[in-house]
């Protein structure tokens, strides 16, 4: 990690707090990365430890804002909702050690080493929730664009909390920004980002859900809801966050591109096409084939 971010080395005066570059403007940075990094392939799970770092990078370090420890209430049950690879539920357990810290995923991506107060299990938030013990607070990040129903996702959380439990969401939001205008709207990613916000919203599981993460709450009768985060503003080292939506984006982009656009969105004309006896499009075919050196006689 302190490689990837050491490696941007154009700007003089370091940020003292993040140990990053100050922001400036510079026409030979490019929106997200470079080639070269684009080359660059790390696993799914590789990419949410990342997404974590970058996560408590541009939050000062901490797991969450809300001030659910702030209390005299203690905090003894802590779910932490599509943990993913579990990273936040070992950190949360690690700096509370008297919590217990459940993580709940669809995969079995996380670790076999971890805190004893944590523990993780496979299960489907969009089914009945089913838990024995309520929580004091139900953290979920990056859920967008996976939840099919969030209301429904407000309601049981609320349910399952105790009194005075807390909620907290983090996500990224499409459509992409720029402050200096350098995203034109007639750019391919600007294209890329629009088309996944329609092809998302499409299938109902939208990639701009946390626009929705003051409202919905509020409607499941949650009360003093607050919205912080960075607002679609970049934070204090700007760079970090190019960074960060690069990393996210870069290595993943294929994967989840590819079944949006083609099942989603192009489908019927990507069949329609095939179909078309009209076109004459083909597939080459490649056959190779090789022979290991006869034994000399
Ligand atoms: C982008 S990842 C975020 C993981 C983790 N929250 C983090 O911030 O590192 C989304 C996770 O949600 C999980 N997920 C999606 N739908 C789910 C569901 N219905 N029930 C449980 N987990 C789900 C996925 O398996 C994936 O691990």
């Amino acid at each position: 990690m302190a490689g990837v971010l050491a490696a941007n080395t154009k700007t003089p005066s370091p940020d003292p707090e993040l140990g990053i570059e100050a922001d400036e403007y510079d026409d030979n940075d490019s929106a997200l990365g470079n080639l070269q990094s684009s080359t660059t392939s790390i696993s799914s799970s590789d990419r949410l430890d990342l997404q974590h770092h970058f996560f408590t990078l541009t939050f000062d370090g901490k797991l969450f804002i809300c001030n659910v420890d702030k209390g005299e209430k203690q905090v003894y049950r802590v779910l932490d909702a599509g943990c993913g690879t579990g990273i936040w539920a070992i950190d949360f357990a690690d700096e509370h050690p008297d919590a217990e810290v459940p993580g709940i995923d669809l995969s079995p991506i996380q670790p076999a080493f971890i805190p004893p107060n944590a523990t993780f299990v496979v299960d489907d938030l969009e089914q009945e929730w089913a838990f024995s013990n309520k929580f004091d607070f139900i953290y979920m990040r990056m859920l967008s664009a996976s939840i099919l129903d969030f209301p429904a996702m407000f309601k049981n959380s609320f349910e399952n909390l105790n009194p005075g439990g807390y909620i907290e969401l983090a996500d990224k939001c499409l459509p992409m920004l720029s402050d200096d205008g350098s995203l034109l709207p007639t750019s391919a990613l600007q294209q890329w980002s629009d088309f996944t916000i329609e092809g998302t919203s499409e299938v109902g599981r939208s990639i701009t859900a946390a626009s929705e993460y003051k409202k919905q709450p509020e409607e499941a009768s949650f009360i003093n809801v607050v919205e912080t985060g960075t607002n679609g503003r970049q934070t204090p080292g700007q760079k970090i966050q190019r960074l960060w939506t690069y990393e996210n984006l870069a290595p993943g982009l294929e994967g989840f591109s590819l079944g949006l656009f083609t099942r989603v969105k192009g489908w019927k004309k990507v069949r329609n096409d095939m179909n078309d006896r009209k076109i004459h499009a083909y597939l080459p075919i490649y056959v190779a084939s090789g022979q290991k050196p006869p034994e000399e006689p």
